[in-house]
């Protein structure tokens, strides 16, 4: 089993990175994106960007599927949105860099999407629904957006506060 690693939270400076395009799909990328599946899994999570455990590449792994007891994590190097829908869809997101504060975020309902996948084979694909909503928040995470940074200043300010005391207080074992 590949050994989890450390989901950074707001307001670490460097969830406001912006990753850099993954130049070789390698074994020690491939342990990488197994490692991070394996935190998402634990944390848990549906999403998990590769700057959430500091690691500043254009990489990211999802799992919409809602099968109990199966994993089928999806991975994504380089994503790039090249079309997106007028059509939008609200969902209510939360961040696992952001424990425990969700809200409504509206986003295009559909995208194209370009990217390679775990052995570095391009695609161009369609995504709606969940997925779409899912691979728009973590492709975010690559560009240095959380997803309270749609929110109001001023909710935002109060979510950072409340996170950052809680990961200060939270005994980690
Ligand atoms: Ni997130």
């Amino acid at each position: 089993m590949a050994q989890p690693l450390t989901i950074i939270n707001v307001p670490d400076p460097l969830l406001k990175t912006i990753s850099q395009e993954v130049l070789r799909v390698d074994d020690a990328l491939k342990k990488l994106m197994d490692q991070m599946a394996e935190t998402m899994y634990r944390a848990p999570g549906i999403g998990l960007a590769a700057i959430q455990v500091s690691v500043p590449k254009r990489l990211l792994v999802i799992d919409t599927s809602d099968k109990e007891g199966e994993q089928t994590p999806q991975f994504f190097i380089n994503p790039k949105v090249v079309w997106s829908s007028e059509e939008t869809n609200i969902y209510n997101e939360g961040c696992l860099s952001v424990p425990e504060h969700y809200a409504e975020v509206e986003r295009p309902a559909e995208i194209r999407l370009e990217y390679l996948d775990y052995n570095g084979v391009p695609h161009v694909s369609l995504f709606d629904g969940l997925d779409a909503t899912c691979l728009q928040h973590e492709i975010d995470h690559l560009d240095g957006i959380v997803f309270i940074d749609y929110l109001s200043k001023l909710k935002r300010n109060m979510i950072v506060k409340k996170v950052a005391k809680a990961t200060k207080d939270a005994v980690v074992l």
